[in-house]
C-alpha cells in the first residue's frame, strides 16, 4: 500500500515538475539600425502584455529571447530563427517586422514543431506559407482596400499609385487598384520604388507630371515613410492640392512630431491609432508607454506584439506547455478578444486577424501635439488579399 501511495505521489510530483517549465519565445525584429524604433515597439508591446498578465501561464514561466535584424534580410532571418529553435530551444517564433524575414523562416516551422506569430509583416501570402503561421498585425490588402472607396467617394477620380517594390507594396497597389477601379476611378500610373529609395524628389516630380488628382502610397513605416511624407510637403504637392491617400503606415504616431504641419490633414486607413478611445486602449497605452519610456514613440507594432503575446499565452494554455504546434494553432482558430485596437478574432480559415479598419485624419490636439483622429469605422474586415491571389 505504502509503495503504491509513494509511487502515486511521485507520479504527481513528476507530472507537475514536468509541466513547471520555462517556455521560451524567440522574437526576431529590428532592434538596431534605421528601423530600431519599430523593434522597440515590439518589445514595448510584449513588456506591456507581461506586465499586465504576468510572466506565467499555468505552472510555466514565459521567457522572451530577442534577436536583432536591422533591415529586411531573409538569409539572416532564417539563420537567427534556426539558432533560436535549435540552440535556445524556443517553442514559439514571433515578431518579424519585414515580409521577407517572415517568409524566410516559414520552412522551419513544421520540421521544428514551432508556431510562428507574425506581429507585423503584412503581405497576404505569408499565412499560406505554413499552417503554423498566425498573424496579429494586418495586411496591406486589409488596410488599403477601404481607402480606395474613401478616395473615390470624396471626389478624386484619377490617382497615381506609388509603392515600395516588395510584397506589402505590391499587395497595397493591387488592393487600391481593385477598389478604386471597381468604384469607377482610374489609376493613371503605378510606380514601384526600390525598398532602399531615400531620395523622393524624382518621384514627386513624376506625381506632378502625371496629371493625377491624388496619390496612393505605401512604404514600410520608418525613415522611409518619414522621408516620403516630408518630400510630399517640401516639393509643394500638399500645398498644390494633390490629394493624399495611404494606409496608416505613412502617418505612424512616432513620425508625427518630426512631420508636424507636413502631416496635418492627411487621411489614412489603418487598424490602430494610439488615440483609439476605449478602456482597453487606455490600459495598453499606459503600460506600453511605461515600457517604451517615451510615450511619443509608441506606434502600431506595439499593438501587434501585445495581441501576439495574447495569442501565444492562449496557445500555451491550450497545450499545457507541451510542444505541440498543431494543437497550439488549432486552439486559437476562431479566438476572439477585445484588443486595444477594438474587437478582433483569428479567422479560422486564414489564421489572420479580423478587425475594424478606421479612417483617420492627422489632427492637432489642444496641447499642440499631432495625432491620428479616427473619423469612420469599417467593421470586421478580413483579409481580401488571399481570395484575390487565388
Ligand atoms: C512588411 O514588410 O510586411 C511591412 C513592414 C512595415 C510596414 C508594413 C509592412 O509598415
Amino acid at each position: 500500500m505504502k509503495h503504491v501511495a509513494i509511487a502515486a505521489l511521485a507520479a504527481v510530483l513528476m507530472g507537475s515538475a514536468a509541466h513547471a517549465d520555462v517556455i521560451k519565445v524567440g522574437v526576431v525584429g529590428p532592434f538596431s539600425g534605421p528601423f530600431a524604433l519599430q523593434g522597440k515597439n515590439f518589445k514595448a508591446g510584449i513588456d506591456a502584455y507581461m506586465a499586465l498578465n504576468g510572466n506565467t501561464v499555468g505552472d510555466d514561466t514565459i521567457e522572451v529571447i530577442y534577436r536583432d535584424i536591422p533591415t529586411a534580410d531573409p538569409a539572416q532571418s532564417k539563420a537567427l530563427s534556426q539558432e533560436l529553435v535549435v540552440k535556445e530551444g524556443v517553442q514559439y517564433l514571433a515578431g518579424f517586422y519585414f515580409t521577407p524575414d517572415a517568409m524566410a523562416a516559414t520552412p522551419l516551422l513544421e520540421q521544428a514543431n514551432v508556431p510562428m506569430v507574425v506581429m507585423n509583416a503584412a503581405t497576404s501570402a505569408i499565412v499560406a506559407k505554413s499552417p503554423y503561421v498566425v498573424r496579429t498585425s494586418f495586411t496591406t490588402w486589409q488596410t488599403s482596400t477601404p481607402i480606395a472607396k474613401v478616395a473615390f467617394d470624396g471626389g478624386t477620380k484619377k490617382v497615381i499609385s506609388v509603392v515600395s517594390d516588395y510584397g506589402p507594396g505590391v499587395d497595397a497597389e493591387a488592393a487600391f487598384k481593385a477598389g478604386f477601379e471597381a468604384a469607377g476611378g482610374e489609376i493613371v500610373e503605378a510606380i514601384r520604388m526600390p525598398l532602399q529609395t531615400n531620395d523622393f524628389s524624382p518621384i514627386m516630380q513624376r506625381i506632378k507630371d502625371s496629371g493625377a488628382e491624388g496619390v496612393f502610397a505605401f512604404l514600410p513605416s520608418g525613415p522611409t515613410t518619414l522621408g516620403f511624407v516630408k518630400a510630399f510637403n517640401e516639393n509643394g504637392l500638399k500645398a498644390g492640392g494633390i490629394k493624399f491617400f495611404a494606409p496608416g503606415d505613412l502617418t505612424q504616431e512616432s513620425d508625427l512630431p518630426a512631420l508636424g504641419e507636413a502631416a496635418l490633414g492627411l487621411t489614412t486607413t489603418f487598424h490602430y491609432a494610439v488615440s483609439h478611445d476605449s478602456a482597453e486602449n487606455k490600459t495598453f497605452v499606459e503600460a506600453a508607454g511605461k515600457a517604451i519610456g517615451n510615450p511619443a514613440e509608441l506606434s502600431f507594432p506595439a499593438v501587434g506584439a501585445y495581441d501576439g503575446m495574447h495569442v501565444i499565452y492562449k496557445m500555451i494554455e491550450a497545450t499545457g506547455g507541451a510542444q505541440d504546434a498543431a494543437k497550439a494553432v488549432e486552439a486559437v482558430k476562431g479566438l476572439s478578444w477585445e484588443s486595444p485596437r477594438g474587437p478582433v478574432s483569428i479567422d479560422p480559415a486564414s489564421r489572420h486577424i479580423t478587425q475594424n479598419i478606421y479612417l483617420r485624419e492627422v489632427a492637432k490636439a489642444d496641447d499642440g501635439t499631432y495625432y491620428n483622429k479616427e473619423v469612420q469605422t469599417f467593421e470586421k474586415q478580413g483579409d481580401p488579399g488571399l481570395a484575390a491571389a487565388k
